[in-house]
């Protein structure tokens, strides 16, 4: 049986959560590898809209076992208050379909703290993030001060690694970001109360995956963010501090690499991006603005305006092709409707030099200049299609062009944001695929 690694290959927000709500109707697991609560991922079942920012999409879904590996940040205070807020709507979340791994960094009051002040103390320099304390928490991790879940099992190492870790982040706080210091007890007894609420979640969750591997069950691993914003292969330093591609399943759950066996990609049908960095495509003008309407594209975790712009091919051709993509799924197809025509940056220009693959030597990323292929529009309304030839012949040819150019099929085509408004095109993906 697969396990399946869904990623989406732009800047995030490629709408993974339903494809992954999807794909999860089939999936004994879904289990997410890095990032935190700055994810939001957007799940519509019926009449009711989902935004899930920490816990698997998986969630939705009763026999579905979701979880959060050691690669992810777990911030404990607002994992309380999602699993609080999704029983409040009726969905079940217990031991049976979470598990959280022991290993897991947490993020603390003090990371979102540094977070924002990093921010302020960049000043045009600021990355936009989300300011949910994604970077401090890594960079804890990697300069091993940081604090795990099981951590906050265990009183006494709790006190001894908390004290130390505070005692360093206020005197940064103070000396350098002039900013409020944390008292040590009320954050102690409150980490610890997070802890008790989450204890019976918490468990060995690389060792659970494996076992479930070789039981034959079905995995979906679920990428947040996305490649163009992941800490190695994006847009350094307008990134996120985590490996957002599939390399990071293996380290951010326990899972060997090589029982990895299929790959989706999850792409828009335009670029979006949220925060500060390069978007080579961006729309300034009307035409953005009217993108982002028609898309509804606000951020699901901060509300910000997403910077909306053209379909990116070279970026999205170097992400699929280093996640090893099998086949993609094409998100947001029906926003196109009415603009004509349809652009797809095919090459960037740069310095009087042409790029036809994403730069990755010493140049100014923010100074590519997009080289344009258009395509004609369509005017009609794709949303209730559920069948490739209902839909207009440009729109297909618009999915054809992509797919012929990024070399990989694209298997699913969504056109709204509810869980019927897919096609699924048959014999574009594996056999193993269909759920
Ligand atoms: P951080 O992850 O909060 O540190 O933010 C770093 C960058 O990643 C910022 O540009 C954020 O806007 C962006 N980012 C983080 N999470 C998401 C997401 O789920 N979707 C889109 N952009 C994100």
């Amino acid at each position: 049986m697969p396990a399946t690694s869904v990623v989406g290959i732009q800047w995030g927000d490629e709408g993974k959560g339903k494809v992954i709500d999807v794909l999860a109707s089939g999936a004994d697991f879904v289990a997410r590898y890095q990032g935190g609560n700055n994810a939001g991922h957007t799940v519509v079942v019926g009449a009711e809209t989902f935004v899930l920012h920490l816990l698997p999409s998986g969630i939705l879904r009763p026999e579905t076992v979701n979880v959060l590996g050691n690669g992810v940040v777990v911030d404990p205070e607002h994992l309380v208050r999602e699993i609080a807020a999704l029983e409040g709507r009726g969905v079940a979340v217990r031991e049976r379909n979470l598990r959280i791994s022991a290993r897991a960094h947490v993020i603390l009051p003090y990371h979102r703290a540094v977070d924002t002040q990093a921010e302020r103390w960049k000043g045009e320099g600021r990355i936009g993030t989300t300011g949910r304390g994604i970077g401090p928490a890594y960079a804890d991790k990697a300069a091993r001060t940081g604090i795990v879940v099981a951590d906050l099992l265990d009183r006494d190492r709790l006190g001894r690694r908390l004290r130390a870790a505070l005692a360093e982040k206020n005197a940064v706080l103070d000396a350098v970001y002039d900013a409020q210091p944390f008292g040590f007890e009320e954050m102690f007894e409150q980490a610890v109360s997070w802890g008790e609420k989450i204890r019976p979640f918490v468990c060995d969750a690389g060792a659970l995956l494996r076992r479930a591997w070789r039981e034959g069950k079905r995995i979906l691993f679920e990428g947040a963010q996305g490649t163009m914003l992941d800490l190695d292969a994006g847009t350094y330093p307008y990134v996120t501090s985590s490996s957002t591609g599939t390399w990071g399943i293996a380290g951010g759950t326990g899972f060997p690499p090589r029982w990895v066996d299929e790959v989706v990609g999850i792409a828009k049908a335009y670029c979006t991006r949220v925060g500060e960095g390069p978007l080579p495509t961006e729309l300034t003008g009307a035409d953005g603005d009217r993108l982002r309407e028609q898309g509804r594209e606000y951020g699901a975790t901060t509300g910000r305006p997403r910077r909306c712009g053209w379909f990116d091919l070279p970026a999205a051709r170097y992400a699929a092709e280093l996640n090893g993509v099998d086949w993609l799924a094409l998100t947001n197809l029906d926003v196109l409707r009415g603009f004509d025509p349809v652009r797809v940056a095919v090459a960037y220009e740069h310095g009087g030099r042409r790029f036809e693959s994403f730069p990755a030597d010493r140049v100014d990323l923010s100074g590519l200049r997009p080289v344009f292929r258009d395509l004609p529009g369509w005017t009609e309304d794709l949303s209730a299609c559920t069948r490739m030839d209902e839909i207009p012949e440009t729109a297909r040819a618009y999915v054809a062009f992509l797919e012929e150019a990024l070399g990989v099929p694209v298997g699913f085509v969504s056109v709204g944001p509810g869980r019927g408004q897919g096609i699924r095109r048959e014999g574009r993906t594996p056999e193993r695929a269909r759920t």
